[in-house]
């Protein structure tokens, strides 16, 4: 054969490894309004960017009649490509091949690359639709699960790690999208679960649907498996580009600046007006956050879960910033055992990737009840406490409103390590609400009063008066500043400037206990 001739016959077993399971699967996959393998990786990557590698591995399996079936690439498609220029690792598992199960060389296909992400310092984004371990190959696939764990999380904190659920992920494969930063679902295509309905059936007797027991939209409200849901692929892969362009390409690198047209010093008017004069109405605290980044543009994660915290990602003067601000508008923004958990893990990617942190405070508390003390508010608020405390990325914090009580010290206080802390000159820091703080104190005099009512709310103007301002934490340096609310974007632009260069280490040890 001559070498032109061997040419010839790489063009051929190239083309025929983009077969996959075949046309006819293919066709099927799109009737069901899913993409393929590789024409999901066109739409997320930089057009042609994409290099493939072990385009020719194969399964090993003899059983089942599976030496007579074996096709190239055994049923995902791994190598690298670009999101805006940036390099990034990724992996597709085929459906149409095997259901896009995970064979023991399916799995080694996968954690090359997540080895190479984590070695090179690049993310790694995985496209999952898969019906879970080669059942044909038994313990080897489960071991190549138990692989790609262990990779999965020595890659945490490292690079970035993205899942997108783009069809079945069920059984311990869902493991491998839970330890990864951020999980991508679609609405009537994705589903996770630990076991299917008919398990679920058999064991508690419970008649659930896929869609009702792992669908995108019960695990982007309810359990908070999914940051975010979309309507579509094409708006879910898009979304992850856009994510990834707030994000350094590993914990070594600064987070990518993009210079923007909006003034550093923009004065906004409006946000004197946010905070309505009765302390008890509510307010959108979005409007806070649109009118203070650049540009009003806010990439909100689990923006359907927990929504009495608020969390994404935005710019100030050009730098990413993760905001953090509690919402008013849900629950009148107390902290509970869902928005703590939502806040800590949110907390703990910035920090890991140096991302600085943006706190707004509006806060009442944590959650009475026994539903939240059962459920272990205890543990899970601590969760959010913790991950304040460990972090060193600068962190900056603006009081709009109340900053009562344990809710005061957890939310990016001086007292653990906020960098600059201001307050609007509406904020209210106490350890409690007037009304509570009344009743307590003056209970004895109360009952004995002539006009209950008319005395709680003479008390309640007094301890307002005395207590019920930024004033006194601004005596001691709890707070750097009390600030006009127009200033709130200069001032945090030029804050973000003073603490670029922050160095602050935490004790050597091997790694801290963060209550679970
Ligand atoms: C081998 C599989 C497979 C699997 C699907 N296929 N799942 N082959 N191992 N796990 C094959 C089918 O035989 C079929 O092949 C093709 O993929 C498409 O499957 P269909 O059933 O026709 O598709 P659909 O009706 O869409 O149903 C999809 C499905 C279902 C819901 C995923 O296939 C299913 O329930 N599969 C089994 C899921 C499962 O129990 N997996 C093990 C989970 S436990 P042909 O040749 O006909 O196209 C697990 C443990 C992980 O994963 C542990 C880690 C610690």
């Amino acid at each position: 054969m001559s070498a032109r001739d061997k040419l010839r016959q790489l063009e051929e077993l190239r083309r025929q490894t983009l077969e996959g399971g075949g046309a006819k699967r293919l066709a099927r996959q799109h009737e069901r309004g899913k993409l393929g393998a590789r024409e999901r990786l066109d739409i997320l990557l930089d057009q042609g960017s994409f290099v493939e590698l072990d385009r020719f591995v194969e399964h090993r399996s003899v059983d089942f009649g599976l030496a007579d079936q074996r096709i190239p690439g055994d049923g995902v498609v791994t190598g690298y490509g670009r999101v805006d220029g940036r390099t990034v690792y990724v992996f597709s598992q085929d459906f149409t091949v095997f259901g896009g199960s995970l064979s023991e060389a399916h799995a080694e296909k996968i954690c090359k690359v997540v080895d190479l992400a984590t070695q090179n310092g690049a993310p790694v984004i995985g496209l999952n639709d898969s019906g879970g371990a080669r059942i044909q190959e038994g313990v080897a696939s489960l071991g190549g699960y138990a692989e790609l764990f262990l990779r999965n999380t020595l890659a945490s904190g490292v690079v970035p790690q993205v899942s997108v659920i783009l069809g079945p992920c069920a059984g311990g494969a869902v493991y491998s999208p839970a330890i990864t930063d951020f999980v991508f679902m679609v609405q009537g295509i994705s589903h996770m679960f630990v076991t299917g309905p008919n398990v679920v059936k058999t064991v508690t007797h419970e008649e659930v649907t896929l869609e009702e027991l792992g669908g995108a939209s019960v695990h982007s409200t309810r359990s908070g498996v999914a940051h975010f849901s979309h309507p579509t692929e094409i708006e879910s892969l898009g979304a992850v580009r856009k994510l990834l362009g707030f994000l350094p390409s590993n914990n070594a690198e600064d987070p990518p600046l993009r210079p923007s047209e909006d003034p550093a010093a923009r004065a906004d008017e409006e946000l004197l007006d946010v905070i309505p004069d009765v302390p008890t109405q509510p307010y959108d605290m979005h409007e806070v956050i649109g009118r203070i980044v650049d540009d009003g543009d806010f990439l909100e994660i689990h923006s359907g879960y927990a929504g009495n915290i608020i969390v994404g990602f935005a710019r100030l003067g050009g730098r990413p910033v993760g905001i953090l601000a509690n919402q008013p508008a849900v629950l009148a923004g107390v902290l509970d055992i869902d928005a703590s958990r939502k806040g800590a893990r949110f907390i703990r990617f910035c920090d890991a990737f140096n991302v600085p942190i943006v706190t707004l405070e509006d806060v009442p508390g944590f959650l009475p009840g026994v539903a939240q003390e059962h459920g272990g508010i205890i543990q899970n608020g601590a969760k959010l406490l913790y991950a304040y405390c460990e972090s060193t990325v600068p962190k900056l914090t603006v009081i709009t409103r109340k900053a009562y009580g344990g809710a005061y010290d957890v939310m990016s206080s001086k007292h653990i390590r906020g960098d600059l802390n201001f307050a609007w000159p509406t904020a209210e820091l106490a350890v409690m609400g007037p009304k509570g703080a009344v009743e307590i104190l003056y209970r004895r005099e109360l009952e004995g009063a002539e006009d209950r009512e008319a005395r709680i709310d003479e008390l309640e103007s007094e301890f307002r008066e005395r207590f019920a301002h930024p004033y006194l934490a601004a005596k001691r340096g709890f707070l750097d500043d009390v600030i006009d609310p127009r200033e709130t974007r200069a001032r945090l632009i030029s804050g973000l400037e003073i603490l670029q260069n922050k160095r602050q280490r935490n004790p050597p040890r091997k790694h801290g206990n963060i209550p679970l």
